[in-house]
């Protein structure tokens, strides 16, 4: 019998940055997180696109279901943030994100998105929905991939 293919998870989570609110540290800071996301997802097989608005940071994390636990696990302990909540995690079908780790933090360029799909109001109230998390995200790496010619992947 040929054995069951390992199951494919995503987990969606948001929390609150501890990071410093001057603009060059902060992209330091960020560039630091990415960093180490980059290569400890790469070698675990994750997938993921990490959005940031304002102080707040909502995480959508692909990957086989105890690969994505043990992501979640460390992410869960650091202190450069806080009040982590998971917001959905569930099995899914195929993955939708293509990097090991993105970020789409909102900026003048792609503000009309964000304003869009209006999550602050919902961060702050503690109560995003794991769909806007989602389709946002799929936005920002949609046009992340256009900006680098690569359109046919994503019709
Ligand atoms: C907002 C945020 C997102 C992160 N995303 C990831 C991630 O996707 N994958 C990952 O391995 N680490 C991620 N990290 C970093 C981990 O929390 C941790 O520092 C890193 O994995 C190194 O863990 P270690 O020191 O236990 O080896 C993230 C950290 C923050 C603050």
């Amino acid at each position: 019998m040929r054995a069951k293919r390992s199951t494919l998870i995503h987990l969606i989570y948001f929390s609150r940055l501890n990071l410093a609110a001057d603009a060059p540290t902060r992209a330091q800071q960020i560039g630091e997180i990415t960093r180490q996301a980059q290569k400890k997802n790469e070698f675990a097989v994750i997938t993921s696109f990490l959005v940031i608005e304002q102080n707040f940071a909502a995480q959508i994390i692909e990957g086989e279901r105890v690969s994505v636990n043990d992501t979640f696990n460390r992410i869960n302990n650091d202190t450069r943030h806080r009040d982590v909540q998971i917001v959905e995690w569930r099995e899914i079908v195929k993955r939708e994100f293509v990097n090991s780790f993105a970020t789409g933090v909102r900026n003048p360029v792609n503000d009309a998105v964000f304003q869009k799909a209006n999550l602050l109001p919902m961060f702050l109230r503690g109560t995003p929905k794991a769909v806007g998390i989602h389709s946002l995200a799929m936005i920002l790496q949609a046009e992340s991939m256009s900006k680098q010619g690569i359109d046919h992947l994503f019709v």
